[in-house]
């Protein structure tokens, strides 16, 4: 059995362990800094498995020994938005979770890959490669899977077609400046702008790009968690199964799309190594320009980083 070890056990980490347990891919290890907190998720999941019927061993730890041997090491691990915040305003506590995380994580599970979830996205994912001096194929981060999966659920909501047959995709980084690329999303094949006029449209996609924050606004403690662990789960098992599944998500940009040295959603092609290829869409000049202006906004957050800590 594989192993994926989620570190942070919290509501996404949590979650994300239910998910993932239930498709029975992968013996799973919690870690948290609370103590007992993992211990006792782990263990309130390990006897869920009778009831599934699957054969997972799940086992909660304060210690990162426990994680050894991973083949994946997912980090949820940091403080979440409240109301009024921006993913921006965690990046200084949370640079130094994530950091630890990526230290401790490599120690027992040198040869892991890590997708990364902790706020902000990009800077977060760009701080584990550096962190942990690893070759960009081994680090992804999660962000497009959920927005794009936002934008399929607002479609689904508007249209009443089933949501297997609606294909959204949204780029650049998991902020307001998002892209949602209307132009390559669909309805089976029909472009959307066939099904829904330009201005219900347009409404998606400015719901799809406030879509963290609408349920931030209505939750007031914290932010989603159903919808993002469930892409962990499937960015983890196309991982796992080696599928060379192409997913929205955050990759280590070498010139394509004109970026460098940063970590932005794009699609990438996820198989056993990790990010196997970044696919590039030929875009016209609206897209490219929100493109840019999305990552305008990641480079600066990654700027902010290079002035906390010494990557
Ligand atoms: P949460 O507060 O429920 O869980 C975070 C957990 O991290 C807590 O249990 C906390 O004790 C733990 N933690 C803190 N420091 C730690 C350390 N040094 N080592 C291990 N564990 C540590 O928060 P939630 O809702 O799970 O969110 C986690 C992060 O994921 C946040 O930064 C949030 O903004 C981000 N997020 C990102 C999404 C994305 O699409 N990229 C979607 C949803 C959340
Ligand atoms: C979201 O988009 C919090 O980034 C997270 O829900």
């Amino acid at each position: 059995m594989s192993k994926i070890s989620i570190i942070g056990a919290g509501m996404t980490g949590s979650t994300s362990a239910a998910w993932l347990a239930e498709r029975e891919i992968a013996d799973l290890v919690l870690v948290d800094v609370v103590e007992g907190m993992p211990q006792g998720k782990a263990l309130d999941l390990l006897e869920a498995m009778p009831v599934l019927g699957k054969d997972v061993v799940v086992v909660g730890s304060n210690d990162y020994a426990t994680t050894k041997g991973s083949d994946i090491v997912v980090i949820t691990a940091g403080i979440p938005r409240k109301p009024g915040m921006s993913r921006e305003d965690l990046l200084t506590t949370n640079a130094e979770i994530v950091g630890t995380a990526t230290r401790e994580s490599l120690k027992y599970s040198p040869e892991a890959i890590f997708v990364v979830l902790t706020n902000p996205l990009d800077t977060m994912a760009y701080l584990t490669m550096k962190v942990g001096k690893l070759p960009p194929q081994r680090v992804v981060g999660q962000a497009g899977v959920l927005d794009s999966a936002r934008m399929r659920a607002f479609v689904a909501l508007e249209t009443g077609v089933s949501v297997e047959n609606i294909h959204c995709y949204v780029m650049g980084g998991h902020g307001d400046e998002m892209v949602p690329l209307t132009r390559a999303s669909n309805i089976a094949g029909i472009p959307l702008d066939e099904y829904l006029s330009a201005d219900k449209l347009a409404a998606i996609v400015e719901r799809t790009r406030k879509g963290g924050g609408e349920i931030v606004s209505l939750l007031k403690t914290g932010s989603a968690y159903y919808a993002p662990a469930a892409a962990i789960a499937q960015m983890t098992e196309a991982i796992l199964k080696n599928k060379h599944l192409i997913v929205p998500a955050a990759a280590y940009m070498q010139g394509e799309y004109g970026l460098t040295d940063m970590f932005f959603g794009v699609p990438v092609q996820l198989g056993r190594t990790g990010v196997e290829k970044i696919h590039e869409y030929k875009l016209t000049n609206d897209e490219k320009a929100a493109l840019q202006k999305s990552a305008a906004f990641v480079k600066e957050s990654i700027n902010i980083l290079h002035n906390l800590v010494k990557i």
